[in-house]
């Protein structure tokens, strides 16, 4: 038998299709909203006002609470004809904290992860406390009433089935709200969600940034202008002692602070700008490592030496930057606290990377006992090190015993080794 066509008339079809297609519009712009801001007060407020909107309601608002606590603020509310707003500009009911209480019409359900419906609040509130209360609660029945309010239905914001929050609308007149209204509003309730979680994880990135950016600044202020002051006092101190006996000698250690000086700041600048250190734009990092140990040779406290092993290959700024201060700190360290008699440094290009290794026979520590800054204020050389070889994809080794002498390797992987089945 041929089917016949069904046809509806315009009256009938229209108006749901055309509420459809106003619902559709105004959660494409949500999520539009969400993608274009990190601002969550915006994408907030264009969810309440869509909340009055699409649920043809008088009144919305948005409960968030504070990390896992039961206690929540109004982070957006609208009340039909009015602006959107936050707290205490919605009117003075919505400012400030409040506890969720555990009453058996809203709060136990929401703590339940479950909507709330209330047709009528009038009858259906009519025994619950009015305020002022002794704690900090929220009455519905009191706020909305006021209002004129007389349908509720609230749902719960769920982020991995906890609860952050929750979402509200009123009507003005009593209501049976339906399991298509419960729907929207939980997809406004989830929009919700994810408009506060990015900007929470917006946060926690710019907290990281702030972070690493303050160890970079430790790092470079540690070695650059604290080792050279360290440098300058030993020299100044040196100077002090001789300063009678001995000009000639003396002059020979005011030279050097000065030089010392000099290096420092020019040192300094070029760390602001976060630039090749200077040795590094002088010399290839063999060469401004030998020079680092031949400096500390001259100074006639140990015998030194250093080797370099390998075929010397292009190696990224970081790196050529981390095995040259890993150094500078390490031969300070042995300047300042190992009376080594022997220092010995070897740099060995492998295949897979580049390895340091500086070694004294001096009085050693226990690497273990460390903690916090040292008695001089200082104790950051041995994390500083550390840090910079783990940026610059690298391990940093230190082993040491109290008479035993220290021992610090580093290696920084440049080649990664090639899967068996693809190497050559
Ligand atoms: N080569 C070494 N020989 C003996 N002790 C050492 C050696 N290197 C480090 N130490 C011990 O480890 C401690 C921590 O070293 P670290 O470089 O972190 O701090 P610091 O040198 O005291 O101060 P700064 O922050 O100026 O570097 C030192 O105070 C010292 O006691
Ligand atoms: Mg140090």
């Amino acid at each position: 038998m041929p089917r016949q066509p069904v046809t509806f008339g315009d009256d009938l079809v229209l108006p749901q299709a055309r509420q459809a297609a106003a619902q559709w519009r105004k959660l494409v712009e949500i999520g539009r909203a969400i993608n274009g801001t990190y601002d969550p007060r915006g994408v907030l407020e264009l969810i309440v006002s869509s909340a009055i909107d699409l649920l043809d309601a008088q009144i919305s608002w948005l409960g968030q609470f504070e990390g896992e606590s039961s206690r929540y603020r109004f982070s957006a509310g609208l009340l039909r004809g009015g602006e959107p707003g936050v707290g205490e500009e919605l009117g003075p009911e919505f400012a400030g904290e409040f506890e969720l209480g555990h009453g058996p019409m809203v709060a136990q359900k929401l703590r339940a992860c479950q909507p709330v419906l209330l047709p009528d609040i009038q009858l259906n509130l009519a025994g619950a406390p009015r305020p002022p209360y002794e704690e900090r609660g929220w009455s519905m029945r009191s706020t909305l009433g006021r209002r004129g309010v007389r349908g509720v239905l609230i749902v719960p914001m769920l982020r991995h089935g906890s609860l952050r929050g929750f979402l509200g609308v009123g009507s003005a007149q009593p209501r049976d709200f339906q399991g298509h209204d419960v729907d929207l509003l939980t997809l406004l309730a989830d929009y919700s969600i994810i408009a506060i979680g990015r900007s929470e994880s917006l946060q926690r990135e710019r907290d990281i940034t702030r972070a690493e950016e303050r160890n970079r600044m430790a790092r470079e202020i540690h070695d650059t202008l604290a080792q050279g002051f360290t440098g300058i006092i030993l020299q100044l101190e040196a100077a002090e002692q001789v300063l009678h006996d001995e000009p000639e000698t003396a002059q020979t250690h005011l030279d050097r602070a000065r030089t010392l000086a000099r290096d420092s700041l020019q040192e300094a600048r070029r760390s602001v700008w976060n630039l090749l250190p200077g040795p590094l734009e002088r010399n290839t990092l063999d060469s401004a490592i030998f020079q680092e140990v031949q400096s500390l040779g001259t100074e006639g406290e140990a015998e030194v030496g250093f080797t370099a092993t390998g075929e010397p290959y292009p190696l990224a700024v970081e790196a050529q930057t981390c095995l040259l201060r890993v150094t500078q700190e390490a031969l300070g360290n042995i300047r300042k606290h190992a009376q080594a008699r022997h220092v010995d440094v070897t740099l060995a290009w492998e295949q897979a990377g580049v390895s340091l290794t500086i070694r004294d026979d001096g009085r050693g520590f226990d690497p273990a006992a460390l903690r916090g800054p040292s008695s001089s204020g200082g104790g950051f050389g041995l994390i500083s090190m550390r840090e910079r070889c783990q940026l610059a994809n690298g391990v940093f080794t230190l082993e040491s015993a109290p008479g035993d002498g220290t021992v610090i390797h580093v290696f920084l992987w440049v080649r990664r080794p090639l899967p068996e089945r693809l190497a050559l």
